[in-house]
């Protein structure tokens, strides 16, 4: 192959609607004209890369696409001359992926803005294995912090605890100190969250009260929460004085019917996260504590690796709630 030439996931609409992908061979000339070329070595399969696969106009508008919202890799070279030749370099969330040409990709071309310099003690790998979830996680913990939350006010729910965020809550919160309660649909995963360091295993029905109670007995002081729906409606409806729930995903529903006694009653914090947009200096500062004071020591037992050939037998998985951990794809 010349070096203009990259092998690339490729979604296309057909003519009747439905949506095809293969990996091509693609070159980098039609990547957008931005001013790092990233040589990318790993990238990571998320929900949101299997909606853009199936061509979900919510996350890509437009088609043929190469998803994938993680790439890590070695900057070949930038027009801005922020970096240079043989960098190390992490970028998650912005555009890529969703209408720029995305990491599930042997090469990216992203503004310098939106490139995160790998810490030293992470490796590329280690960067991939964590991606976005791990970021995501961790930006919702450095959020609850910032609202008081500490390990001794107690307990921790994660739900959707298997999945890829979930998993990166429950082992991240573990090796802050926190006690976590892992809220799962698959109970065979049990023994995995509890190697995450979770101390309490709850089946997804014990999160989705549907009394019509506005309060719940206290059983948490924050949550992480993956689901939305009456799921985080009951997170909050439970949660202890002055606790922090965050929010990050909608695999059951978008929808947030609730009341505000836990917020006037209560005190409690609904906390949003966006890991997308999230400025850079505080980027930096949560990659940092990823690269240390919050790096699970356990990311060896919490991802598989796939090819780019293999990633799409892992999109109807994932959009079923089938997967466990982080899928990283080597390229
Ligand atoms: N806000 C942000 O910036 C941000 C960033 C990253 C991801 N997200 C969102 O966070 C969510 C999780 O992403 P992910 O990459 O971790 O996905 P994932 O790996 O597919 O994990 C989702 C997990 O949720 C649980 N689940 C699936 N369907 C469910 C249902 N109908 N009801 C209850 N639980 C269900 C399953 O875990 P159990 O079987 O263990 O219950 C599943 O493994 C997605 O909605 C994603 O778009 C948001």
């Amino acid at each position: 192959m010349s070096e203009k030439s990259f092998k690339a996931l490729y979604v296309t609409e057909n003519p009747d609607g439905t949506f095809s992908r293969e990996v091509t061979t693609r070159n980098i000339n039609n990547l957008p004209n931005h001013e790092v070329l990233i040589d990318v070595k790993y990238s990571s399969l998320n929900y949101k890369d299997a909606l853009s696969a199936t061509g979900n106009k919510g996350v890509t508008r437009k088609f043929p696409h190469t998803p994938g919202i993680d790439a890590a890799g070695v900057v070949r070279e930038d027009k801005s001359g922020k970096f240079k030749a043989g960098d190390e370099v992490i970028v998650t969330g912005y555009d890529l992926g969703m209408n720029t040409s995305g990491g599930l990709a042997e090469n990216v071309r992203v503004p310098a803005e939106w490139i995160v310099p790998k810490p030293a003690n992470l490796s590329l790998k280690e960067s991939m294995i964590i991606g976005t979830a791990g970021f995501t996680a961790a930006q919702a913990l450095y959020k609850m912090e910032a609202f008081g939350q500490k390990p001794e006010n107690g307990q921790i729910l994660v739900t959707g605890a298997s999945g890829g965020v979930g998993s990166m809550a429950t082992a991240i919160l573990s090796k802050a100190g926190y006690n976590v309660i892992a809220s799962t649909g698959k109970q065979a995963k049990a023994d995995y969250l509890k190697s995450l360091g979770a101390s309490e295993i709850v089946d997804r029905a014990y999160v989705n009260d549907d009394s019509p109670k506005a309060l719940l007995k206290p059983r948490w002081a924050g949550a992480i929460d993956n689901v939305g729906g009456n799921t985080l409606v009951t997170a909050h409806k439970a949660c202890h004085k002055e606790g922090n729930i965050t929010s990050i995903g909608i695999v059951d529903s978008p929808a947030f019917t609730a009341t505000v006694f836990p917020f006037i009653l209560n005190g409690i914090n609904l906390i949003g996260v966006d890991s997308a947009h999230y400025p850079m200096e505080r980027r930096k500062a949560i990659w940092n504590n990823l690269a240390d004071k919050w790096k699970p020591g356990q990311l060896k037992h919490m991802h598989t690796v796939v090819s780019l050939q293999e990633v799409s037998g892992y999109i109807e998985p994932i959009l079923k709630g089938e997967t466990y951990g982080r899928i990283v794809v080597e390229l």
